[in-house]
Order: C-alpha cells, then sequence, then structure tokens
C-alpha cells in the first residue's frame, strides 16, 4: 500500500468517531455547524486527507475513495440527525415553557381610561328602560325635515321651528322638496319606528342632537333620550308609572314626581316633568322635611328641576306615520342627557363636557 494510502486510511481512523462526539456536545445548530465544518469544510481534517488522493496510486483509488465517500456520508446523516434533535429539543422547550401573559402589565404603566360622564349617564338611562321593557334603537344623526319636524305635527315655519333653529345640510344633488338637517331632537326616531313597524312597540334611543345654541347650559351638540310605547289602551296612567319608575331609579326611592302641563305639536296632552330638588333634599334634615332650601341655586328655591318632556303621541302624529290612530294610543318623553350629568356631578357649566380636557375628564 503506497504510503499516501495508509496516511488516508489512518486518518479516517482517527477521524474515527470523534466527530459523532463533537456533534453530540454541540448544544446549537450553530455549535453544530461549527463541528461539521471541522471535519468537511475547507480546512477541515477529512478536506486536508482527502488533498493526498493525488498521491494514492491508480489501483488503490477506488478502495480509499469509497472509504472517503463512505465516512463522508457518516458524517452527513450524523449532522442531519442532530439537527433534527436539536429542533426538537427547541420545540419541546417552546411548548413546555410558561406561556407568555399578553395581559401582564406594561413595565410603563399606561394611565387607563374610562367613559365619557356622557356615555355614563346615557347608558345608565337606557339601561333602566331596558329594565323596565323598552327595546333600544337607533336613528340616524342627519334627518330629513320631515321626520324632525312636519310628521311630529309642527307646521311648516311654525314658530316652534325657530325655537330649535337648526343646522341645515346641503346635499349635492339632493331634492328640493326633501330638506335635510342634523336634527334637532330625538323625537325623529318615533316617526322611523312608527312608519316602520306595527304596535305594540316600546322603544328608548339615545344620541346626538344638534341646535344654534351655546351658552353656559346650551351647547350646540348635546345627547338626548327618547323614548315611547304604543299599544291599545294606552292611558297616562301608563305613563306616569313608567317615568315616576324612571325617576326613583335614577335618583332613589321616594324621590318626589311632578307633571305640570305643557305643549309640544307632537302630543295631547303634553307635561314636563319635574323631580324634587336632589341638592336641596341632600341638604336638608329628614325631620325638616323636604321644602326648598332660599339659598338653592340650582332649583332657584323652587325645590324642583325639570328633567323631561311627555305627553301622549298626538293622533295626527299616527296618522302620519300610517298607524290607526282610532285602534292605538301611546306615550312618548324625551330628556336632556347632559342635564342630568350636570345635576348628578355638579358641573355648573356644559361646555366643560366637550372641551376634551383630561384634568376634568379625570375628575369622574
Ligand atoms: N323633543 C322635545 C325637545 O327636544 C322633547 C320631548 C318632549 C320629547 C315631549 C317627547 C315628548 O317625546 O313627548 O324639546
Amino acid at each position: 500500500m503506497s504510503d499516501a494510502a495508509a496516511e488516508i486510511e489512518a486518518g479516517l481512523r482517527a477521524l474515527g468517531e470523534r466527530f459523532r462526539e463533537a456533534f453530540a456536545r454541540a448544544a446549537t445548530e450553530q455549535d453544530l455547524r461549527n463541528a461539521k465544518a471541522e471535519v468537511l469544510g475547507k480546512s477541515g481534517d477529512l478536506t486536508k486527507l482527502l488533498k493526498l488522493m493525488g498521491k494514492v496510486p491508480a489501483e488503490q483509488k477506488k478502495s480509499i475513495g469509497e472509504q472517503v465517500n463512505a465516512v463522508k456520508a457518516d458524517v452527513e446523516s450524523a449532522f442531519d440527525a442532530r439537527l433534527g434533535q436539536l429542533a426538537r429539543a427547541l420545540r419541546e422547550a417552546d411548548l413546555t415553557a410558561r406561556p407568555f401573559d399578553l395581559t401582564l402589565p406594561g413595565r410603563v404603566p399606561a394611565p387607563r381610561g374610562h367613559l365619557h360622564p356622557v356615555t355614563r349617564v346615557k347608558d345608565e338611562i337606557l339601561d333602566i328602560f331596558r329594565s323596565l321593557g323598552f327595546e333600544i334603537s337607533w336613528g340616524p344623526e342627519i334627518d330629513l325635515e320631515a321626520n324632525n319636524f312636519e310628521k311630529l305635527g309642527f307646521p311648516p315655519d311654525h314658530p316652534a321651528t325657530d325655537m330649535q333653529d337648526s343646522f341645515w345640510v346641503t346635499v349635492e344633488g339632493g331634492r328640493p322638496d326633501a330638506r335635510v338637517l342634523l336634527r334637532t331632537h330625538t323625537s325623529t326616531v318615533q316617526v322611523r319606528e312608527m312608519s316602520t313597524h306595527t304596535p305594540p312597540m316600546a322603544i328608548v334611543s339615545g344620541g346626538p342632537v344638534y341646535r344654534r345654541d351655546d351658552d353656559v347650559t346650551h351647547s350646540p351638540m348635546f345627547h338626548q333620550i327618547e323614548g315611547f310605547l304604543v299599544a291599545e289602551r294606552v292611558s297616562f296612567a301608563e305613563l306616569k308609572g313608567v317615568l315616576t319608575a324612571f325617576a326613583e331609579r335614577l335618583y332613589g326611592p321616594g324621590t318626589p314626581v311632578r307633571f305640570r302641563p305643557s305643549y309640544f305639536p307632537f302630543v295631547e296632552p303634553g307635561a314636563e316633568v319635574d323631580v324634587g330638588c336632589v341638592f336641596c333634599h341632600a341638604d336638608s334634615e329628614p325631620a325638616a322635611g323636604r321644602g326648598p332650601r332660599a339659598s338653592c341655586r340650582v332649583c332657584k328655591a323652587t325645590g324642583w328641576l325639570e328633567i323631561l318632556g311627555c305627553g301622549m303621541i298626538h293622533p295626527a302624529v299616527f296618522e302620519h306615520c300610517g298607524i290607526d290612530a282610532e285602534k292605538y294610543t301611546g306615550f312618548a318623553f324625551g330628556m336632556g342627557v347632559e342635564r342630568v350629568a350636570m345635576l348628578r356631578y355638579g358641573i355648573p357649566d356644559i361646555r366643560l363636557l366637550f372641551e376634551n380636557d383630561p384634568r376634568f375628564l379625570a375628575q369622574f
């Protein structure tokens, strides 16, 4: 055997199982690749041996070549096996590791927000009516003049429409006979629901309304809640019952409630509802009764706070909405949400609610 052939054979033997041990020690894929390079790489042990091939006599080349290839194949298959093992171990570790908790708070605590006081009060009012059996509905903030005024019994150019000086919307290519405005009240929802459903129905709806008003108690955008109930033989007694229950849930059991005659074009008779002044009551001794305090600026010493308008739905409204006014009767009511929030939290100026100053809003 030539020297070169003998040297190669000796080298292959020396390589022996060494690479297997190195592969077994490799703890990462990178370690493993480094270990492989030490055998098969440019200056690896096996590569160095191959450089001697040129000196091997022709008749021995085949046998030596086969031995080299067998070792090479061994190295490759040992490498693949170990690579597979490492990958499985990594995955196993991933699966058994404690799960990453996405809900953990961040290192820098993010301040937690909360609902706007108007939203909170609106939801609370809607919830009370829902618990009394009313269904919640919705209407658009931009609506037809007819839904906002005429169908509710406001005659065209009635002074009442001045009372609610409106924001008109110009619709490109819109019909001149179908004027559009930002709704001035949520009573539009009555028209929409009564025109598309048949009684019995009991519905509440809440959302923004718009008027050209701007002072400490009026904002050009504010929120109203509208409710109505239509069925056979509904009377003013049901209206009183529902609104008294509502007032007691909102302001506490035993809250005094009174109904005063008033006028709205879409109800007959119409009324305004007052509750006993929450500020006078809170301050008076129970034994001293519930009389107004001369100094109460909230109720102006009357002892009463106006909270909503209501009445029995006018037969003309039923007719405009395609409901048989001979068969059905119903009641409706509407109220401002900001007023309730202002009374609840003692907020003196409505504009504070919409300036979005976090120093103000964080107090609720
Ligand atoms: N829409 C009236 C307003 O904005 C409030 C109102 C009064 C609604 C009486 C009603 C009602 O449903 O019956 O001033």
